[in-house]
């Protein structure tokens, strides 16, 4: 992803590419990823199959890999990941902000997206006007989309600070989700986050447009 082939070959040819110490001399010849040490331009090269990126979604950027008119939240990683045709594992909206997992590695997106798997998200709300407990509990537990029950959520009431913020944790994504359930006991959304994902919380160093490597242990907590 880092560099096109062509780049490589000059590289090569450059004697800038080492294995185990000594410069390659072909294009074609043979590594074994995880054993043999690739060095470019002196740099080690760690090789994988699949990356996974945490990324703090700012506002006013969509979740997709490319668009005409809009920076995508692959406009905002290096390069060499955008060349490698990383894409978002979930959607937020254009106007939430929060954590977003980028990867190549399809088989992952859709252990995260699948609705069967109930990976829970967990999500800072900030609403117009208190729910009563009556509302909080219908939301939780009763509503219905798209002709179809929602599974059990969970609110927790934070704090009121220009606004009033809840906690919200739900097992699947639908379409403006929150937006609706709140809608539907007749409450606007005015500031949406997303904070966690499975097991998996936001980096709290990353500031928005921040983004960093998942670690593999991190990896792990994600799906249980
Ligand atoms: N629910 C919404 O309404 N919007 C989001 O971005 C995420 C969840």
């Amino acid at each position: 992803g880092r560099f096109t082939r062509n780049e490589i070959a000059k590289k090569i040819k450059a004697g800038e590419i080492a294995v185990n110490g000594s410069p390659v001399l072909s294009a074609s010849a043979k590594v074994e990823a995880g054993t043999d040490k690739i060095f470019i331009d002196g740099r080690e090269f760690i090789y994988s199959r699949f990356v996974y990126i945490m990324l703090n979604k700012p506002l006013g950027v969509v979740s997709a890999s490319s668009d005409r008119n809009c920076k995508t939240v692959a406009d905002i990683v290096d390069i060499e990941y955008k060349n490698r045709g990383v894409f978002p594992a979930g959607r937020l909206d254009k106007d939430s902000e929060g954590l977003i997992f980028l990867t190549d590695d399809g088989d992952f997106a859709h252990r995260i997206l699948s609705p069967k798997k109930h990976v829970p998200k967990t999500y800072e709300v900030k609403i117009n006007a208190p729910l009563t407990d009556g509302e909080r509990r219908f939301i939780e537990n009763g509503l219905v989309l798209d002709g179809k029950k929602l599974l059990p959520s969970e609110i927790t009431f934070i704090a009121e600070e220009n606004g009033f913020l809840y906690d919200v944790v739900i097992n699947e994504g639908k379409y403006h989700q929150i937006k609706r359930m709140m809608s539907a006991a007749g409450k606007e959304v005015l500031s949406l986050k997303r904070v966690k994902i499975g097991g998996l919380a936001l980096d709290p160093a990353l500031p928005p447009g921040g983004w960093r490597l998942i670690a593999d242990d991190e990896l792990k907590q994600i799906i249980k």
